[in-house]
């Protein structure tokens, strides 16, 4: 099956064609002459993956889905979640993002956070929400260069590695985004897609 994946995201394609596998051929927003950034204005991460589902849809006609994902610290009140990209920085600054998040969590021992995506599919002009969880905690160092964005600092619960130090099938096995991305698989595929 052909199917848009809203992102331009070159690690998250390959994570997210790694647990959907050869049944499936991702083709990118760029790929289908859409090379603006796609807006991403809402304030919930469900309406973030819908908007970009939508944007889209409304200029393909094609089947395509989008994800949004946040990190939730609960020390933080759930911060950075929904504005994780821009946490620092107007831009994707992944090692800002970093640099901040352990700025905030100086002196806190509360370290529990979690990673959560949410991913809306838009299947014959029908909209399916998918969500996906993984728990963990925030080191208060950077440890491994595997992943991107806040991978260093992320230890999931039952691991002693960070993200950055797994493999991309050890962390697809766990991920909020390997979750989702097995429940949309699981879907489309009862669908006999
Ligand atoms: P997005 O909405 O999926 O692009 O995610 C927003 C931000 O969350 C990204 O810019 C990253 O900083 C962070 N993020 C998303 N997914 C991951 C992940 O799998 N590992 C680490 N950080 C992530």
């Amino acid at each position: 099956m052909k199917i848009i994946f809203a992102t331009n995201n070159a690690h998250k394609l390959s994570e997210v064609q790694a647990v959907l596998g050869e049944a499936f051929t991702l083709v990118t927003p760029r790929e289908c002459g859409i090379t603006e950034e796609i807006p991403e204005e809402q304030e919930t991460l469900e309406g973030n993956a819908s908007q970009k589902a939508h944007y889209i849809h409304d200029r393909t006609g094609m089947d395509c889905f989008a994800d949004d994902t946040g990190l939730e610290v609960a020390a933080l009140g759930g911060a950075p979640g929904v504005h994780s990209a821009r946490y620092a920085t107007d831009g994707h600054d992944f090692a800002a993002n970093n640099r901040l998040l352990l700025k905030n969590m100086e002196g806190v021992t509360d370290r529990r956070a979690r990673f959560r995506t949410v991913i809306s599919l838009i299947l014959d002009g029908e909209e399916h929400l998918f969500e996906g969880v993984v728990e963990g905690r925030i080191l208060d160092h950077e440890t491994g260069c595997e992943g991107f964005g806040f991978d260093p600092l992320f230890v999931p619960e039952g691991s002693e590695k960070t993200f950055a130090e797994m493999s991309p099938a050890e962390k697809n096995a766990i991920s909020h985004r390997g979750r989702a991305v097995r429940k949309l698989a699981e879907y489309l595929h009862a669908l006999g897609k």
